[in-house]
């Protein structure tokens, strides 16, 4: 018998781990692969000083903080280059490709991202930069041009939003509407530097694309709502082929950049999907925000690590781009391109490999998966996370909220698997007799 380990590498994260350990746990899986049962087993990662030559014990590990946690983040570029780990995303990729990267290389894909110029900062001596003070300066005196801001303005178009180049979390995204309000966000800017980007105007629908591996789940998404309410429950709010469309630039995007676990955010005007934010490796995986996304997100990550650990999947440590490039068709529409560029990132996910692992040895998971979420250990996992972020006079209030919105997903999966009752049709009521 031979067991795989997987390491969960977190940082404030409560309750995607509790679920994540729960649900492997009661698939109590052993698989025949290459002769061989395997088995999994799942552990947290600590941090702590290790050997370059070091052995690791994981053959998988799902990361949270690569993005801001730098021994993290190094650990997981030593065991990726060294000993063959699988982690979930990419370290190199994540630390090099900002939002500025990701759009350039989409649209060179030809994706309708709108209008974006890039600014110098309004503030070039600002410490974020700063080597040398005296290179800065003779930089700044010989090298930056004045620049007339107000036609980058009347180039992108109002309304517009100014957005730092490698931003997340809405830090520093302002709407500007005109000239003077232009000014005024630049003025504020400070040392960052910046994006103007013209605004998708009149959409009707923001969807948020969320993708593991090959599989991509689509959630429509209300920036306006507290944070709790921003992942909408709502079905149906893509036709077919903008929802294959979605799903298909979320996966392009994930796999061109090798990102396991992203998140890509789109906006649909005039019948066309626009993808405006999607370097998002290692999105929100929390309970309070997704509610009842949050066991499809959990189950997603599930199947695709247990894939990773039983067929222990080669790490790509490259990034690949030329190959998307080639099969790009000038004379093609971008629907055209799309589809070729799928195939290719299809094909990086083995996706047909996929499938057929999870149809061979996650046949009750679905089942199982309910069976969890509606249980009261589920509860005490909502509640855990619930207590770490909201006053005391509002947890039960949330963690009934959340719960119940899970409820909610228990039913709709049960009516998805034709596990719920059928509905008591009411007869009609007998016409009263003419008089
Ligand atoms: N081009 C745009 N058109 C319309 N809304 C936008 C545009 N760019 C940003 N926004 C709005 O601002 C929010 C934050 O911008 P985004 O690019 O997602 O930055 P962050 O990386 O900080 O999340 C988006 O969720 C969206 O609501
Ligand atoms: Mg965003």
């Amino acid at each position: 018998m031979a067991t795989r380990n997987i390491g969960l590498s977190l940082g404030a994260d409560l309750c995607w781990p509790a679920a994540y350990e729960a649900l492997v746990s009661k698939l109590d899986l052993a698989i025949p692969v290459d002769g061989e049962e395997v088995r999994f087993d799942v552990e947290r990662v600590t941090v702590e000083p290790f050997g370059l030559r070091y052995k690791p014990k994981y053959d998988v590990v799902l990361d949270r903080v690569t993005h801001w946690h730098p021994t993290s983040r190094e650990w997981i570029k030593k065991i990726t280059l060294m000993d063959g780990v699988y982690v979930l995303n990419n370290p190199w990729s994540i630390q090099s490709v900002e939002k500025h990267t990701s759009y350039c290389a989409m649209m060179r894909l030809g994706m309708p991202i709108p209008e974006t110029w890039m600014i110098p900062p309004k503030n070039p001596r600002g410490d974020t930069w700063i080597v040398s003070k005296s290179d800065v300066e003779a930089t700044v005196a010989r090298s930056h041009k004045f620049f007339d801001l107000s036609a980058v303005g009347r180039a992108v178009g109002y309304p517009a939003f100014i957005k730092p180049y490698d931003g997340g979390g809405w830090v520093g995204v302002k709407r500007v509407t005109d000239t003077a309000s232009l000014l005024k966000a630049y003025d504020e800017s400070g040392d960052r530097v910046h994006h103007l980007q013209a605004a998708v105007n009149d959409w009707d629908v923001f969807v948020r694309g969320i993708g593991v591996g090959p599989q991509v789940n689509l959630v429509r998404y209300d920036p306006d709502q507290p944070l709790h309410g921003r992942y909408r429950v709502d079905f149906n709010f893509l036709d077919g082929d903008d929802w294959v469309k979605a799903q298909r630039i979320t996966r392009v995007i994930n796999a061109f950049f090798n990102w396991d676990f992203n998140s890509c955010e789109m906006l649909r005007s005039n019948g066309e999907l626009h993808p405006i934010d999607f370097a998002n490796a290692c999105p929100d995986s929390q309970v309070t925000s997704l509610h009842y996304h949050f066991p499809t997100l959990v189950k997603m990550k599930v199947r695709w690590s247990l894939f990773c650990a039983a067929t222990r999947r080669p790490m790509r440590l490259n990034m690949d781009w030329q190959r998307f490039f080639d099969v790009q068709d000038p004379d093609a529409t971008f629907d055209e391109n799309l589809l070729a560029y799928d195939a290719l990132a299809q094909e990086h996910f083995d996706t047909d490999r996929f499938e057929a692992f999870c149809a061979e040895h996650l046949g009750d998971f679905d089942t199982l998966a309910i069976e969890y979420f509606s249980s009261d250990a589920f509860y005490d996992v909502v509640e855990a996370k619930v207590r770490s972020l909201y006053p005391p006079h509002e947890i039960r209030q949330f963690t009934d909220h959340f719960f119940g919105m899970v409820q909610f997903w228990c039913h709709t999966e049960r009516d998805r698997l034709g596990l719920n009752p059928p509905k008591e049709v009411a007869p009609a009521p007998e016409a009263p007799a003419a008089e």
